[in-house]
């Protein structure tokens, strides 16, 4: 299961990664907004805590430069979340630092590389190994 949320500066791009993830026969949950004016911390928080909580495995946040989005998530216990424009980044934040949360920009993103950047972030894997003790000091950072 697959978390995903957006503010009024993502609600196109959530709506473009939505049909994205039906077309994949991936199932997700909304945690808004529905094109209103929201505060993206509120989404963040919403949707951060469904991965948290362990309901979700991942979750996509977007908001218009996916940045207001990626600040907040990272505040979050149990989070890493990366803001990514580009597929190398996509890539690697999954394979080396096991990123749980994409951050997408509404308003600098087209929905053709965004989707790209869904895809690789949702097919690759952890590579472990040496970056397993890293990614253990980046959470122990959150006791400090
Ligand atoms: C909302 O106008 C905008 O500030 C927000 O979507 C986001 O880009 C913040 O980082």
């Amino acid at each position: 299961m697959i978390a995903i949320g957006c503010d009024h500066g993502g609600f196109e791009l959530k709506l473009a990664i939505m049909e994205h993830l039906k077309s994949r026969s991936i199932e997700f949950v909304d945690c808004g907004c529905d094109g209103e004016k929201v505060d993206y911390p509120d989404i963040a928080e919403k949707t951060c805590k469904k991965v948290v909580s362990g309901e979700c495995e991942k979750a996509f946040l977007i908001c218009g430069t996916g940045i207001g989005m990626s600040m907040s998530a990272n505040k979050i216990k149990g989070i890493r979340a990366a803001v990514c424009s580009d597929w190398y980044s996509a890539k690697y934040t999954r394979l080396h630092n096991d990123a749980n949360v994409l951050c997408l920009g509404g308003r600098v993103l087209g929905a053709g590389l965004a989707l790209e950047l869904v895809d690789v972030f949702l097919d690759t894997e952890f590579e472990g190994g040496r970056h397993s003790s890293r990614i253990e000091k980046v959470m122990k950072l959150e006791e400090k």
